[in-house]
């Protein structure tokens, strides 16, 4: 199964976004996490739709991004037009999940559903079908630097279970080095670090997450 890192700029130096988006370019990353927060589904604001046109112009990395936000089908296309690959939403914040996923889907995206820590696996069930990645999260969504949730990992092994190999399901929050293989170990294969990519050297924060995740062997380091 294929397994991708997903970098969460949340934690970027946004006065040297392009720089490290560079940085994580020569590492061999494919995948940039980018946490949108409306202070309303979540406490915490981030940032918008500027940030997803300004790094689709510098790079062609998969834009993977997160929408924290109430309603998310009131911005859907507008995130795409700005350049979004993968716009996931998160089931507890919209009322109609089935027209988000159509609109992602009309408009040329590929389409992700999230769930919080606190909501079960059976709210993503009925849309297996229809979406092309779950996101687990392993923390409460709204800040980085917080611990991981191991008890995500049964839901994560439910769901891997009944969607099948073919289907992205991935982690977010509180993942380094140290705890990388359990989500893996427990169904997931995309993988999302924030602080733990950011935090100090990036290209060496990147390289040992992927070592530690069983994607780059040691004659690679
Ligand atoms: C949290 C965000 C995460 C966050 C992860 O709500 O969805 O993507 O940036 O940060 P870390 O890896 O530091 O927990
Ligand atoms: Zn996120």
């Amino acid at each position: 199964m294929e397994l991708i890192l997903s970098p969460s700029i949340l934690s970027a130096d946004f006065a040297a976004l392009g720089k490290q988006i560079e940085s994580l370019e020569k590492v061999g990353v494919e995948w940039i996490h980018i946490d949108v927060m409306d202070g309303m589904f979540v406490p915490n604001l981030s940032f918008g739709l500027p940030i997803v046109s300004s790094l689709r112009r510098i790079t062609s990395l998969v834009l993977d991004v997160h929408l924290m936000i109430h309603a998310p089908e009131r911005y859907l296309t507008r995130f795409i037009d700005a350049g979004a690959d993968m716009v996931t939403f998160h089931a507890e914040a919209t009322d109609d999940i089935d027209k988000c996923i159509g609109i992602i889907k009309e408009n040329g995206a590929k389409a992700g559903l999230a769930i919080s820590p606190g909501t079960p696996y059976d709210v993503v069930v009925p849309y297996l079908d229809k979406i092309d990645m779950i996101l687990c999260m392993t923390v409460e969504p709204g800040y980085g630097g917080q611990a991981y949730m191991k008890e995500v990992e049964a839901k994560i092994s439910k769901l891997r279970e009944l969607a099948g190999e073919d289907m992205l399901i991935q982690v977010d929050g509180g993942i380094s080095p140290d705890n990388v293989i359990e989500p893996i170990e427990a169904g997931a294969n995309v993988i999302v670090a924030g602080s733990a990519v950011f935090n100090g050297d990036i290209e060496e924060n990147t390289k040992e997450l992927a070592k530690c995740a069983g994607l780059l062997s040691e004659t690679e380091e």
